[in-house]
């Protein structure tokens, strides 16, 4: 009996919320405010809809397409336009499980902090909480023989809710939890964001945040952030939308489904980014820090400034905080969820193993990788990786795949899927954009991503790269090498 068979999304809506689920994730809620503010805040809006324009919208399109065209996995679809493209669908399949590897671990920090919320046990001092008790940070090699046991125990639970979710087929997994937990966590978003500028304070926060400062207008590095900033937020280049738009059935409409994507995530990020500036408004006004100081990304803002609003908020803050970190969490399960979907679709294509077994391989490994972010030096190598993998190695197979879509396939089989089921009209503006204008953008984010890899880092950050390099060099390789299991052979 075949092993691999290709289902289709019970409802337009099911695949609504998988999108968008997919792309919100924590690169929304803790990556966009502080670039927001720090690249110009409300003149940066300007780069950042040409950016949606310019690369956003044809991307989507043309992965929609693609995925909607072939119907299989990103590392098929390549070796069916030529066998040696494979080896690109395979590394970018294992940068995106690289990414998975670490990124399941803040979500498991998250889950931490969730119960932590409800008594604030963070404690008096978030920071030394954060750094010393939790993540028992050691930035020499001697970390990495120090396991914590709660993260362990944190980062296992995240990786047993994906496997079990990824495990049943799509429209009794991915489907039910993503039109549970989208539409959650957009209520929650509301909820805060709406409580949040009742605040005292709250306008020295977002007044801050919009505050335009048009010189920057003239900064190509602004540019370039706002590019990458849709890029990661969008989840493109990364086979998330391939393998999700390849269950579409036959008819569906996908510019407009494209549209209300990238509208649902990029209102998304805004939206909450008011919340995020309204809630250190308030902290700025009780504790007379500047806003400018309390800003900070990544886990800084979720883990630290956060713990310590919630201190000074009194008695809503154990409502507040749970909801907070409940919309981490929210975002970040559906956002991994389509990763390992991602990279299960193209392991069970190849080898024609079934869904549970292609997960239960792809969690198990992904699994022991993460073993390394719950060692002392975890966050410092998860920042390595992080550098690496999105600022150069995404976006090496982002170009690829770009380049292959648009010169080795023909474009005009894709303009016709695209238009159809729908009354806009792609044309010959699509072509040009993703033939010339994308490769272009992408090329420029490239060459200043190799540029900050190259003149940034210590010895072990170079070891580190070095090892990812050796590891991105050969697993695709032996990947592409390995015979394709056919159906038939199975039999
Ligand atoms: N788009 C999602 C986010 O912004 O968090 C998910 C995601 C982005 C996953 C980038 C992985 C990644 F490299």
């Amino acid at each position: 009996m075949p092993k691999t068979s290709n289902p289709e999304w019970d409802s337009s809506f099911a695949f609504l919320m998988a999108m968008i689920g997919s792309a919100v994730g924590l690169g929304n809620i803790w990556r966009f405010p502080y670039t927001l503010y720090s690249n110009g805040g409300g003149s940066f809006l300007i780069p950042y809809i040409i950016a949606i324009v310019v690369l956003g919208l044809p991307m989507l399109l043309l992965e929609y397409s693609v995925g909607y065209k072939f119907k299989t996995s990103l590392s098929n679809i390549l070796h069916k336009i030529k066998p040696k493209f494979e080896y690109i669908g395979w590394f970018i399949t294992l940068t995106i499980f690289l990414i998975t590897s670490y990124y399941i671990s803040i979500v498991g920090w998250d889950l931490i902090y969730f119960f932590l919320s409800f008594f604030k046990g963070w404690g008096a001092d978030p920071n030394l909480f954060f750094v010393n008790s939790l993540l028992q940070q050691n930035n020499s090699l001697n970390g990495l023989f120090s396991v914590s046991p709660i993260l362990i125990i944190s980062t296992f639970a995240i990786w047993i809710v994906t496997w079990f979710i990824c495990s049943k087929n799509i429209n009794n997994g991915i489907s039910k939890i993503s039109k549970c937990l989208v539409p959650a966590l957009f209520g929650m978003i509301v909820i805060i964001v709406f409580y949040s500028i009742t605040l005292p304070g709250a306008n020295i926060g977002y007044v801050a945040m919009f505050t335009p400062d048009w010189h920057v207008l003239s900064n190509l590095d602004i540019w370039i952030v706002a590019f990458g900033q849709i890029l990661f937020s969008l989840s493109i280049g990364m086979g998330i939308i391939i393998t999700y738009s390849s269950y579409l059935p036959k008819g569906s409409n996908l510019f407009n489904n494209a549209v209300t994507v990238i509208g649902a995530n990029c209102g998304f990020e805004i939206f909450n980014a008011i919340g995020i500036f309204s809630i250190l408004g308030f902290m700025s006004h009780v504790s007379g820090v500047g806003v400018n100081n309390l800003i900070t990304e990544g886990t800084g803002l979720a883990f630290i400034a956060f713990p310590q609003v919630f201190n000074v908020m009194g008695d809503v803050a154990y409502i507040l905080g749970p909801m907070f970190f409940l919309c981490i969490l929210f975002a970040g399960i559906t956002s991994l969820i389509a990763l390992i979907e991602a990279i299960r679709y193209s392991i069970s294509e190849k080898f024609n193993l079934s869904r549970k077994k292609a997960t239960t391989i792809v969690c198990s490994i992904g699994f022991l990788i993460s073993i390394i972010f719950t060692t002392g030096m975890g966050s410092y190598i998860l920042g390595v990786f992080d550098g690496f993998l999105n600022n150069f190695a995404l976006l090496l197979g982002v170009l690829f795949e770009c380049i292959i879509f648009a010169w080795f396939y023909s474009v005009d089989d894709l303009i016709k899927c695209l238009n159809e089921f729908t009354s806009f009209r792609i044309g010959n503006w699509w072509k040009l954009i993703i033939k010339y204008i994308l490769p272009i953008i992408i090329s420029v984010l490239l060459i200043k991503g190799i540029y900050n890899n190259i003149f940034s880092g210590s010895v072990e950050d170079y070891i580190i790269k070095g090892i990812l390099i050796i590891i991105l060099i050969t697993i695709p390789l032996i990947l592409t090498k390995m015979k394709r299991v056919t159906k038939s052979e199975i039999i």
